[in-house]
């Protein structure tokens, strides 16, 4: 023994893999030999009583985890935090550990009830004694950091497991003495990593592989400049080696078994106050409420996993379910992320849901000047596709012109303030936007069960349709246009040259004639494939009749935009009688506006081809405006600007062959998008084929 740093440890009389709690205790359940184990355990004693003094803790009978001291608690000078295991199967070692810990002199602080933390496990201290690392994610619950910070009155930071091989952080990370750390970086979720990363220096960070991590090489005990452990590969030998430290290993193959190793046999029970640091903790929370059909429209599951999800953790402190079928529920839900920048990142999101921040709501939104034309102040709130309001000098204003992904901006006008949604490119210097995530709220609307199944795109609600189903949403998209249509409504389409090519363009094109289209929007390609097919009766040089390639027909679609060159325009060309039909004509001849935007692979262009992409961006968005409807058919690029630039509420329907296209685009919430994974061709004669019944039911039956 060369110091007075003492650590505990438990002999393993009792120990076994007994049940299963993590994912190492798997198929081991019996299988650790009692003798080996035994004798692993008593050589890592006799290695680290040559380096420290060694107490011992009782071992019990029945709680075959109790040699895993390093779970006990959480000491630092004379004060303890005591565990509380997260599964029943280790709860009953507190009270032994907490016994040990009183008899010793410790002072004992105590969690509340239900807030799992797993001791030295789960909380590791910076070895030159600056501040402490505490893991979440597994075992420990995020909400104990704050108390550990206030207990023991120091730096907390958090940092999230997210591997459930590394459950604990003493499995993936271990601070070593001179401000050395040894650690795992694929256990950490990116934040995590990247405090990691702000806090040690580069040459200090000993990052291990997985073999070795999986070795549990970072579930190491340092004194000094020896550290003990398990395994390790030769090249982190020799890499500790360089830094100064010795590596002795000692077998403890049959606790990896159960999911531990020479750091969570032992916990260090001496650890040196320094009265210069205090307590930080960067632990936020804040309560949230919810209301509506949470229930039945997964509202509530959807909120509490992207907490989780995106590193933050919840405590539900009020759920008010509804009593009817057709009565709503109302939930508060205490949302803790550890730091400000995630819990701005979770709040957004969550604001997406229609969720609004307790206290927020008596709070102003937060404004922050333009000061160079085009850019937003750093932490400006990112607008979605829902109805939003903010709130300005206690008043909650309606956001204008929603859309997604510009700022909220807020102008003075001679009628007050106007807020409303601005693309970057767009911010003026007399703007201020709305940073941060205070004083926001999004109007959702929650189905409930009832109206999930009468709504009228309800049935597809699930996404992506099967065969059967195509069948089912094309009645329904008729039933849908002949409705607009009559009542003088808007329906926007948005299609690829794929329309042409599958033979589409003919059903497009009387859909245009009949009237039921208001605005077409597309690129190039769709308008040369529509018009070489009238003109030369091939689409990129395949002939649309037979199916097959024509003769020297790869120049047919040059030609025809030669020819419309020639006459300016599409509509002039329409008027010197050299398209007479197609989608393109009948635009023309039915008064219906059209916008192509250009793209770096166009031939040509067309006249009409907007080359200029922010030009053609505004002109699509003045034709979505005031959309009842958007048909969405083959072209993932003019249809993903266009879901862009539409507000919630624009009923959107997708077709695409491609099933990532389609799960992409009708991803807006289930009552105003669908997808329809199949042929374009064949989606549009069906749909013809509906409209006809509904509208032309004499020859329907009689046929
Ligand atoms: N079977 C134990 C558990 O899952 C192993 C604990 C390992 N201890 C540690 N500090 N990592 O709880």
């Amino acid at each position: 023994m060369t110091s007075s740093i003492r650590f505990l440890m438990c002999a393993p009389d009792h120990y076994d893999v007994d049940y299963v709690i993590n994912p190492w205790m798997e198929g081991n359940i019996h299988k650790s030999s009692r003798d080996r184990a035994v004798e692993q355990w008593q050589k890592l004693y006799e290695v680290l009583k040559k380096h420290a003094i060694v107490d011992l803790v009782t071992p019990q009978i029945g709680w075959p985890d109790m040699v895993f001291t390093a779970n006990a608690g959480l000491v630092l000078g004379e004060n303890v935090v005591l565990s509380r295991f997260l599964h029943k199967e280790r709860q009953g070692e507190e009270p032994f550990f907490q016994t040990w810990f009183e008899e010793n002199g410790y002072t004992v602080n105590l969690l509340p009830k239900d807030l799992p933390f797993e001791g030295a496990g789960d909380a590791l201290l910076d070895r030159e004694g600056r501040w402490l690392w505490a893991g979440y994610g597994f075992r420990s619950e995020l909400d104990s950091h704050p108390y550990l910070a206030k207990w023991l009155d120091i730096e907390v930071l958090s940092l999230r497991l997210i591997d459930e091989r590394f459950y604990h952080l003493d499995t993936c990370f271990c601070p070593l003495a001179n401000g050395y750390l040894l650690y795992y970086p694929g256990a950490f979720d990116a934040y995590s990593n990247r405090l990691i990363e702000m806090r040690v220096a580069p040459e200090k960070r000993i990052a291990i592989t997985e073999a070795d991590a999986v070795n549990f090489a970072c579930n190491t005990v340092n004194v000094e400049s020896i550290v003990i452990m398990n395994k390790a590969s030769n090249a982190l030998k020799a890499r500790l080696a360089d830094v100064g430290f010795r590596v002795i290993e000692t077998p403890l193959t049959e606790f990896l078994k159960a999911g531990g190793a020479a750091k969570c046999l032992t916990l260090r029970v001496t650890e040196p106050l320094d009265t210069d640091i205090h307590a930080n903790v960067s632990v936020e929370s804040r309560v949230i409420r919810m209301e509506g059909h949470l229930l039945d429209s997964g509202l509530i599951n959807r909120a509490l996993d992207l907490i989780v999800d995106t590193g933050g953790s919840f405590q539900v402190m009020n759920f008010n379910l509804g009593e009817q079928r057709q009565s709503t529920s109302a939930a508060e839900v205490r949302v803790s992320a550890p730091s400000h920048e995630v819990m701005e990142e979770i709040i957004s999101q969550l604001i997406d849901l229609g969720a609004v921040d307790l206290p927020q709501n008596e709070r102003d939104a937060k404004l922050q000047p333009v000061i160079q034309a085009g850019v937003a102040p750093d932490d400006f709130y990112v607008s979605t596709i829902y109805p939003t309001e903010v709130r300005i000098n206690g008043q909650w204003v309606k956001v204008e012109n929603q859309r997604m992904d510009g700022a909220i901006a807020i102008t003075k006008t001679a009628n007050g303030l106007v807020a409303s949604c601005k693309l970057l490119r767009d911010l003026e210097v007399s703007d201020s936007v709305i940073v941060d995530v205070l004083g926001i709220r999004t109007v959702r609307k929650t189905e409930s069960r009832e109206q999930r199944n009468s709504q009228e795109f309800s049935f597809m609600s699930a996404g992506v349709s099967s065969e059967r189903r195509v069948e089912l949403v094309v009645e329904q998209v008729a039933w849908e246009l002949r409705k607009i249509r009559d009542a003088g409504g808007k329906v926007v389409v948005t299609a690829g040259p794929v329309v042409i090519h599958t033979g589409g363009g003919e059903h497009l094109a009387q859909l245009i004639r009949e009237g039921y289209v208001q605005a077409l929007l597309g690129g190039n390609a769709i308008a040369v494939h529509d018009m070489e097919q009238n003109m030369m009766g091939t689409s990129l040089g395949v002939d649309m009749k037979r199916g097959v390639a024509v003769r020297g027909g790869h120049r047919h679609h040059l030609k025809a935009i030669n020819t419309i060159r020639r006459y300016g325009s599409i509509a002039k060309a329409v008027e010197a009688g050299v398209i007479k039909g197609g989608v393109m004509y009948e635009c023309v001849s039915n008064n219906v506006p059209f916008s192509l935007a250009g793209s770096i692979r166009d031939d040509g262009p067309l006249p009409d081809t907007q080359m200029n992409l922010i030009q053609a961006q505004e002109e699509y968005a003045k034709l979505i405006e005031g959309a009842e409807m958007v048909l969405m058919l083959s072209s993932m690029l003019h249809s993903i600007g266009v879901g862009n630039m539409t507000p919630a509420g624009v009923k959107m329907v997708c077709v695409d062959i491609n099933p990532a296209v389609v799960t992409k685009l009708s991803d807006r919430g289930s009552v105003e998008s669908v997808g329809v994974v199949t042929d374009v061709g064949l989606f549009l004669s069906l749909l013809i084929q509906q409209l006809e019944k509904l509208t032309n039911p004499y020859v329907a039956s009689v046929g």
